[in-house]
C-alpha cells in the first residue's frame, strides 16, 4: 500500500492537527516525520481542546498506530509532560505509540543554546520558539547528535556529558549572560529519559516498510508549513527541517514512489508567527479583526500571530514544491463578516508583475497585487453541506481552485471535528 502526506502550505498553524484527527479513521498508521515540540497541533472534540507537540495527531483514535519518525527531534521533558496530559484519556500508549531509534534528542543545553543564539542575534532574531530545534538539527547534520537509540547504550551518560560540555562552551561564546541551573535541568531530563525508555523504541523505517508490504495504510503528518522549510522557506526566517513532501521520505524512510496523495492544508487567509517577510500582512484593524476572530495566538508560545490576506503566489509555490493533489481550506468561518476579501494573485517586482515567488520577498522588493472578492455576513459555523454555504464563499473557493489548478476538497468552518465540510 502507498502513503498519503498531509502538509501545511503556509507558515504553519494551518490546522493540520484537526485534519489528521478527522482523517485518522481511514488510516492504520499516522507518522510524524519532522519538527519537534516547536509544533502545537490543536484538536477539539467532545468539548475538549487538546494540543499535541511531538505525538502524532492520530493518538485519540482507538485503532491507529502512531509513529514518531527518525526526522523528528524529541525533547524528553516536553514529551513526558505531553504523555501526562494524555493520561486522562486512558490511551494505551505502550501499544499505540512507537518511537524511532534514529530520532534525535533535544538536550537541555540545546534549549539554552537556542536562547543564547537568539539573544545574540538581537534585532535579526528568527523569532524561534526556543525549544532547541535549530541547535539539535545542527548537531544532527554536524554528526554530533544524540539519538533515541543511544539511550539503550551503556555509555549514554558519557556521550551526553561530552556534548553538553561542548554546548556550555558555545553558550559562553555567545556572551549574553544567560542565567540557568543545568544540574536541575539535567535531573528533569534524565527522569524523562526513563519515561522514554519505558515505551516502544523501534527501527521505524523497517516497521513502516513492512507495514506497506502488509497493505497497511499510512498517513504522514507534517509540522510547521512549507514557507518555513529549511530549503524552500523564507530563509533564514525558517525552521531547521524539511517541512515539504521530500521531508516525509527522509524523515520516515519511505521511498518517493510510495507516496500517493498529497493533502495540502491552508488557511482562508494567512498568518505568521515570529520574524520574517510576509507580503500580504495587514498592519491595520482588518488584520486585528482576523486575529481576534481567528484566535490567532500561538499554541506553543502564546505569541500573537501576524495576519494578512491569502497569498496565492506563495500558495502556488508550495503546491508545486509538494506536488499537492488536493487542498483543505481551514478557518473559512473567520472570514465571515468582512465586506470584501482581498486575494493576492501576483507581486510587483522590479517594475513588472510576477506570479512566482522570487528569491527575496522582503517588503522593499515585492508589493502584493490584489483581486477583491465580495465578502459574506452570515455565521457559517453550523453548516454541514457545501452547497448551503454563502454563494460568496463558494465563489471564493472556486476562484482559488481556478488560480492554483488543484481542487479544494474540505472547507473547515470551526475548530471542532464536526465542523468540517467535505466537498
Ligand atoms: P524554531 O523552529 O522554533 O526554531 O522557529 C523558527 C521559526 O519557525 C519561527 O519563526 C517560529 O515562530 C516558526 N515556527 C516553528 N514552529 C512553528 C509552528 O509549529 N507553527 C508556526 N510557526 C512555527
Amino acid at each position: 500500500m502507498t502513503v498519503d502526506l498531509l502538509l501545511g502550505l503556509q507558515w504553519g498553524d494551518e490546522g493540520k492537527g484537526k485534519i489528521v484527527d478527522v482523517l485518522t479513521s481511514k488510516y492504520d498508521i499516522i507518522a510524524r516525520f519532522q519538527g519537534g515540540p516547536n509544533a502545537g497541533h490543536t484538536l477539539e472534540f467532545d468539548g475538549i481542546k487538546h494540543v499535541l507537540r511531538t505525538i502524532p495527531s492520530g493518538i485519540f483514535h482507538q485503532s491507529a498506530i502512531n509513529i514518531i519518525g527518525n526526522g523528528v527531534v524529541i525533547d524528553p521533558v516536553v514529551f513526558q509532560k505531553e504523555l501526562e496530559g494524555l493520561e486522562k484519556f486512558n490511551i494505551d500508549i505502550k501499544s499505540r505509540l512507537l518511537i524511532s531509534r534514529k530520532a534525535h534528542l533535544i538536550l537541555p543545553t540545546h534549549r539554552l543554546l537556542d536562547a543564547a543564539s537568539e539573544t545574540a542575534k538581537g534585532k535579526a532574531k528568527i523569532g524561534s520558539t526556543l525549544k532547541g530545534i535549530g541547535p539539535t538539527y545542527m548537531d544532527k547534520t554536524g554528526r554530533n547528535g544524540i539519538r533515541v537509540g543511544d539511550i539503550e547504550l551503556a555509555d549514554f551518560k558519557e556521550r551526553y556529558r561530552a556534548l553538553a560540555d561542548k554546548h556550555e562552551a558555545m553558550i559562553a561564546f555567545h556572551d549574553v549572560n544567560l542565567q540557568y541551573n543545568l544540574p536541575e535541568m539535567e535531573e528533569e531530563f534524565f527522569a524523562a529519559v526513563e519515561v522514554l525508555r519505558s515505551l516502544q523504541i523501534i527501527d521505524s523505517e523497517e516497521y513502516l516498510n513492512q507495514a506497506m508490504k502488509a497493505n497497511k495504510s499510512i498517513l504522514a503528518e507534517g509540522a510547521q508549513g512549507s514557507l518555513l522549510d529549511i530549503d524552500f522557506g523564507t530563509y533564514p526566517f525558517v525552521t531547521s527541517s524539511n517541512t515539504t513532501a521530500a521531508g516525509a521520505c527522509t524523515g520516515l524512510g519511505i521511498a518517493p514512489n510510495r507516496v500517493k496523495n498529497v493533502f495540502g492544508i491552508f488557511k482562508a487567509y494567512t498568518t505568521r508567527v515570529g520574524s520574517g517577510p510576509f507580503p500580504t500582512e495587514l498592519h491595520n484593524e482588518i488584520g486585528q479583526k482576523m486575529a481576534e476572530i481567528g484566535r490567532e495566538f500561538g499554541s506553543v508560545t502564546g505569541r500573537a500571530r501576524r495576519c494578512g490576506w491569502l497569498d496565492l503566489v506563495a500558495l502556488k509555490y508550495a503546491i508545486q514544491i509538494n506536488g499537492v493533489t488536493e487542498l483543505y481550506m481551514m478557518k473559512g468561518d473567520v472570514l465571515s463578516g468582512f465586506d470584501s476579501i482581498d486575494v493576492c494573485t501576483g507581486y510587483e517586482y522590479k517594475g513588472e508583475v510576477i506570479s512566482h515567488l522570487p528569491y527575496n520577498i522582503e517588503e522593499e522588493n515585492v508589493k502584493p497585487v490584489f483581486v477583491t472578492k465580495k465578502g459574506w455576513q452570515s455565521d457559517i459555523s453550523d453548516i454541514k453541506d457545501y452547497n448551503a454555504l454563502p454563494q460568496e464563499l463558494i465563489d471564493y473557493v472556486s476562484f482559488i481552485e481556478a488560480e492554483v489548478g488543484v481542487p479544494v476538497r474540505i472547507v473547515s468552518v470551526g475548530p471542532d471535528r464536526t465542523q468540517t465540510i467535505i466537498k
